[in-house]
Formats: structure tokens, C-alpha cells, sequence
């Protein structure tokens, strides 16, 4: 077995297992991501040491499945994309890092019906309406909301469906509070006063700081999704949305210390 990640010894290599990545043995694959930054070699981790059937399973339960074309909008290191690929025809993941597709690209080689593009979220390389759904975990609040709400309901077909797994205010107190998930290059408690003070020049001037994350509270987001056309299906605590009795798997607190944390939402293009 290889050990991609020998700060921790976590990852170990399954080579064989249907449903983990075949990269593995792959020696450029290693070599990569030996060259990632910290915080993106420590987030990658965390993102592998789970299997790829537990995201599958949550593709499932939101009901994201049958779709001749889906896109992945921020797909990072692609372990969505991959698994929205496993139940869709086909998956366009999209992402602002060129570091983070290449990679992607090299993972997922087992998904041909992935295609992996690099833009912003604001303005992407899509016709309108060339899009049954949308997915967007954990990248909204890095972009301007209201211009990717614009975006994404352009892209999206009518009566498409659009996943959005985003943060209220509850998630930069628990970065400043317990000092998640730190590396060498990333400290908690920065990012979450850094937010505070950028999302409060956002709310106060409407200007968004390019590339920083900004707190997107639920009803500052359904104020959005309603400017924009959208109507919400349904609102609640992140991994929880299940359409089909499949697997719940939250890997957040819904709230914390009484502030709301990690939600996600499914809304429709009306
Ligand atoms: C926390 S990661 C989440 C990635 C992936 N969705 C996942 O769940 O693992 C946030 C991602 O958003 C991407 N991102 C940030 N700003 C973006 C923008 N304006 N347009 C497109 N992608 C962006 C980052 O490059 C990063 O890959």
C-alpha cells in the first residue's frame, strides 16, 4: 500500500476498491500532490479518507441522479464531480484553481462523463439553459453571491435544480472558537475575523472582495435566490436533505453556540 500523505499517515492506498479513486499507484498523481500547498495537500486528506460511495449516497439522497448533463460548480479536487458522474450521463466540474483540476483530472480517470473546466463561477464558458442541475458545495461564499445566483440560474435549464451547501455566521465563530482544522499556511482564527470584517463590507457597500470567503446566512441567501428566480424546495442543517431514504450524513453541527452554521438548500429555477 502507498502512503500519499506521510504528514499523517491517514490516507492509505486501496488499490482494487471499486469505489476509491485509481490513483494511487500512479506516480505523477503522488508527485502532485506532494507539490500542493498545506492547506490544499491537508484539505485533500480530508476529502479522500472518505470513500467515494458516501458522496454517492448523498448525490442519491438529493435526489441529483438521471440527468443527461450536471454541473459541479467549484468541484475542487473533483470527489463530487466523480460521484455526480457515477448517476448522470454527464458532469462538467468547474473550478477557479488550475492546481486543484489538473489533479482532479489525474484522480477521477475512472469517470470519462467528467469533464473538468477551469472559470470563475461568475462568468462561465456555458450556454444558457445547458443544464438539467447544479451542484455547489462549499464554494459560494469564496465567490459574490449574487452575481454566481445570476450565473448559475442562467446556465440551468428551466425547472432545473440547483444544491447549494454554504455557511452562516455560526461557522467563523467555531473557526475563531475551536481553531479548526489549522496547517501551516492557514490559521483559523484570521479567516474567520478576515470574514467578518469583508462580509460586512459586502452587506454595507455591496462590493466583493475577489477570492475571499464572505458569511451567507440563510436569509440573506433566500433574499437572493428570490431577486434572482428561484423558489426553495427545501432549507436545512448540512448532509440532511433526503429524498429517497438513503444515507444522512452531516458532517456539521447545524448550529452553533445558537448561530446558524453549515446549511445546504435545493431550489428550482422558476
Ligand atoms: C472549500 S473548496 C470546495 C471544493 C469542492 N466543492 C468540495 O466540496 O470539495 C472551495 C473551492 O472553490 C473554488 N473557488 C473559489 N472561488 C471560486 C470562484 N470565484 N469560481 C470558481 N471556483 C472558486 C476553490 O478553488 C476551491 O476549489
Amino acid at each position: 500500500m502507498t502512503n500519499l500523505f506521510s504528514s499523517s499517515g491517514i490516507m492509505q492506498a486501496k488499490p482494487g476498491t471499486s469505489s476509491s479513486p485509481p490513483y494511487l499507484s500512479v506516480p505523477e498523481v503522488a508527485e502532485a500532490i506532494a507539490g500542493l500547498r498545506p492547506q490544499d495537500r491537508d484539505f485533500l486528506e480530508r476529502v479522500l479518507a472518505k470513500d467515494l460511495a458516501v458522496y454517492e449516497s448523498r448525490v442519491r439522497a438529493i435526489g441529483f441522479v438521471g440527468q443527461q448533463k450536471i454541473l459541479d460548480a467549484g468541484c475542487g479536487f473533483g470527489q463530487w464531480t466523480a460521484a455526480l458522474a457515477r448517476h448522470n450521463e454527464k458532469v462538467v466540474g468547474i473550478d477557479v484553481d488550475p492546481v486543484r483540476l489538473e489533479l482532479a483530472a489525474k484522480l477521477w480517470t475512472d469517470v470519462p462523463n467528467a469533464e473538468f473546466r477551469q472559470s470563475r463561477l461568475e462568468a462561465m464558458p456555458l450556454e444558457s439553459e445547458s443544464v438539467d442541475a447544479a451542484f455547489c458545495y462549499s464554494v459560494i461564499y469564496f465567490t459574490d453571491p449574487a452575481k454566481t445566483l445570476r450565473e448559475l440560474y442562467r446556465v440551468l435549464k428551466p425547472q432545473g435544480r440547483l444544491y447549494i451547501c454554504t455557511n452562516g455566521w455560526g461557522w467563523f465563530l467555531y473557526n475563531f472558537l475551536e481553531r479548526h482544522n489549522p496547517s501551516l499556511d492557514f490559521n483559523p482564527r484570521t479567516y474567520a475575523l478576515q470574514t467578518t470584517v469583508r462580509t460586512l463590507w459586502y452587506y454595507l457597500t455591496g462590493r466583493f472582495m475577489k477570492g475571499r470567503a464572505i458569511a451567507t446566512p440563510s436569509w440573506y441567501m433566500r433574499r437572493l435566490l428570490k431577486r434572482t428566480g428561484f423558489s426553495v424546495l427545501a432549507l436545512q442543517g448540512e448532509g440532511t436533505i433526503n429524498f429517497d431514504n438513503g444515507l444522512i450524513t452531516p458532517n456539521y453541527k447545524p448550529r452553533y453556540k445558537g448561530l446558524e452554521n453549515i446549511y445546504e438548500f435545493i431550489a428550482v429555477k422558476s
